[in-house]
């Protein structure tokens, strides 16, 4: 039974950037009720809504994972790790985006598999084999008939945003060879209620995974997770690695009992930690609003830094316009001069002369703190601050 327990308003499509063009014509945006449901039996976080994927994965998609360096880094050392330790004699990536990861890899043996054609079209452009398409059965008989099997299948930030999971991890047991490993990795449900970072639910994260709810669903496909890395990225993410329960050949590491029993000691298999979790993300929003009023009662401009899609979810549930963050900065070409859905807030191509002449920055690609402190050093010497929501909203 699914039970809801975070409400968090009508909110508009993330990543759904608005044009010049759609603003002056009075574009009529999409809406919808973003609800937070729990499912009692196997312990799935969900949102209550989910949207069509075709109105979120089209042509258009402006997230290109190349352009951060963090995830670049990450993927290199993922890429290493693989080949040293699974030899793959042929790699499967499910939303390989534009390539940031398949990269690494010999162009003979990887298959992308990538619906936004925007992306695609880069992965092929490199020679990459790339099937632009959803990930599904059909798709998973396609490839199985032309190549019989795979051995490691890679899928990063993608499962989360596909509605039908029995549909998911019966296309890849279809695929994946007796021996084979899928890897999976997804920001962490543990990590979001630690840090109250409810902007990880929009439209595209359908789920947000826990240990205890993968091994639950993948239990019925005779699959099993036999190792758990917890990664940074994301705002802290987890990466499982999963075997056939038929393979004895690889065992199972003691990080996966670690994990569960975090989970279990945290509470997440009881439905009264989300109730507790909601009450601490209105708090959260109280103290964000009183924050900004404040900065903003002495006239500051306000910068929001990185037109993130979880900065959609905190403006559009903390009704934040722009008489509060003047605009964004943002590196991404597919976002700027374009502003952010739902509210009124234009995002302006990241300039360093603009930051020289501001106080206060909206961290709003907090999950790249790291980073954007040691970019933004000089801002901080000369006295600049951040405003962040995570874990606690403050100015740093
Ligand atoms: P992302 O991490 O994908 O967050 P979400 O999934 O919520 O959209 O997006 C990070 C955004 O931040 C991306 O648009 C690029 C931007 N960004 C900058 O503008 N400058 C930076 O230095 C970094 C690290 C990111």
């Amino acid at each position: 039974m699914n039970k809801k327990f975070l409400n968090l308003g009508l909110q508009p499509l993330a990543n759904k950037y608005l044009t010049k063009k759609e603003k002056l014509s009075n574009f009529k945006e999409d809406f919808y009720r973003l609800e937070v449901c729990f499912n009692t039996k196997n312990k799935l976080v969900s949102l209550y809504k989910k949207i069509n994927v075709k109105k979120m994965f089209n042509n258009n998609y402006p997230y290109k994972s190349s352009l951060s360096l963090t995830m670049l880094k990450s993927f290199k050392e993922l890429s290493t790790m693989i080949k040293k330790k699974f030899k793959p004699k042929l790699f499967l990536e499910i939303g390989s985006n534009d390539g940031a990861l398949v990269q690494n890899f010999n162009k003979n043996k990887v298959i992308c598999v990538e619906p936004c054609s925007n992306l695609a079209k880069i992965t092929k452009k490199k020679g990459y084999l790339t099937f632009d398409k959803y990930w599904n059965f059909k798709l998973a008989k396609k490839i199985k008939s032309k190549f019989k099997t795979v051995n490691i299948v890679y899928s990063a930030n993608t499962l989360t945003h596909i509605e039908n999971l029995n549909d998911v991890f019966k296309s890849i047991t279809h695929i994946l060879s007796k021996n084979g490993v899928l890897i999976i990795e997804d920001p962490s449900l543990l990590e979001c209620l630690k840090k109250i970072s409810y902007d990880q639910f929009y439209n595209e994260h359908i789920y947000l995974f826990s240990a205890i709810a993968v091994k639950n669903i993948i239990n019925k496909f005779k699959l099993e997770i036999f190792d758990i890395q917890v990664l940074d990225t994301h705002g802290g993410s987890l990466r499982y690695f999963i075997k056939r329960t038929s393979n004895k050949s690889i065992l199972i590491n003691k990080s996966v009992k670690k994990q569960i029993k975090k989970e279990i000691n945290f509470g997440l298999n009881n439905f009264s930690t989300y109730k507790k979790f909601a009450q601490k993300v209105k708090k959260s929003r109280n103290k964000l609003n009183n924050i900004l009023k404040k900065v903003k009662k002495n006239k500051n401009i306000i910068i929001g830094y990185g037109a993130t899609a979880k900065a959609t979810t905190i403006l559009n549930y903390c009704g934040i316009d722009n008489d509060t963050i003047d605009f964004f900065l943002d590196t991404t070409p597919g976002k700027v001069n374009k502003f952010m859905p739902g509210k009124n807030i234009k995002i302006l191509p990241y300039n360093k002369k603009i930051i020289d002449r501001t106080n206060y920055m909206f961290l709003g690609a907090w999950n790249f703190k790291k980073e954007i402190f040691i970019k933004e050093s000089k801002f901080i010497s000369n006295g600049g601050k951040f405003i962040t929501h995570v874990p606690i909203p403050k100015i740093i």
